[in-house]
């Protein structure tokens, strides 16, 4: 089985960003130290634009080969005039209201989310579907959530988007497989769910 794993930049109150969901504040801390960390080790979570801003846009994907994202998080690049943000990665975008898609290479989903995740989970391979928000459809998701990379910036938003927007009260366990930390305070953790 592949595994959906959310990788998701979050304040220390562990807010996506502020309640509209910008995260901005957090591009402060994208030092070279920590912009190094994400051209080698975290490329494949990268849109299209950084990837050719590093000079990495035909590097091979090691870790994911498909994004799922909801509407939400799809336009912040649709309003740049960006329709294919993942171009390097099958792309989904989980939507009632959008319609036909924009792009050839973004396929939406309109219906029966989690059935869709779980059929993309059950394919053969080796790389992974990455779920890269934003908040409602991570809600939507969470029974699907194999793994969580929590890129945690040193920044208190007080009210802000939370993680797991729709989820109900549903307490689920992850254990800790891996703990990264960066000079700048920047903290990028690996949960892994237990089953
Ligand atoms: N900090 C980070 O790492 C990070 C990462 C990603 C995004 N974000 C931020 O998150 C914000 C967006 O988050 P959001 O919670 O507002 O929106 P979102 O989760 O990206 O998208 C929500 C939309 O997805 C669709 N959707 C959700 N569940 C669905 C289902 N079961 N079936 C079909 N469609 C479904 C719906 O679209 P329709 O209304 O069209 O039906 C819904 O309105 C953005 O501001 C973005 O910047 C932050």
């Amino acid at each position: 089985m592949r595994k959906l794993t959310y990788f998701v930049a979050c304040s220390l109150d562990g807010f996506i960003g502020d309640p509209d969901g910008d995260a901005t504040a957090m591009m402060s801390l994208l030092d070279e130290e920590f912009l190094q960390y994400l051209r080698t080790e975290a490329a494949d979570t990268l849109p299209t634009a950084a990837r050719r801003a590093f000079g990495i846009d035909g590097r091979p994907n090691e870790r994911f080969d498909t994004v799922i994202q909801g509407r939400g998080s799809y336009e912040v690049a649709l309003k740049e005039g960006i329709t294919s943000p993942y171009a390097h990665l099958r792309q989904y975008v989980a939507s009632r209201t959008l319609g036909a898609s924009p792009d050839p290479d973004v396929e939406i989903v309109a219906d029966d989310v989690v059935g869709r995740v779980g059929a993309l989970k059950a394919e053969e391979g080796t790389l992974g579907v990455y779920l890269c928000g934003g908040s409602r459809l991570a809600g939507e998701l969470l029974g699907e959530v194999d793994e969580v990379v929590i890129k945690t910036y040193p920044l208190v938003y007080g009210r802000g988007m939370p993680m797991f927007g729709t989820a109900g009260v549903d307490v689920t366990a992850f254990s800790l497989d891996e703990v990264r930390t960066f000079t700048n305070g920047t903290l990028v953790r690996t949960y892994r769910r237990k089953r």
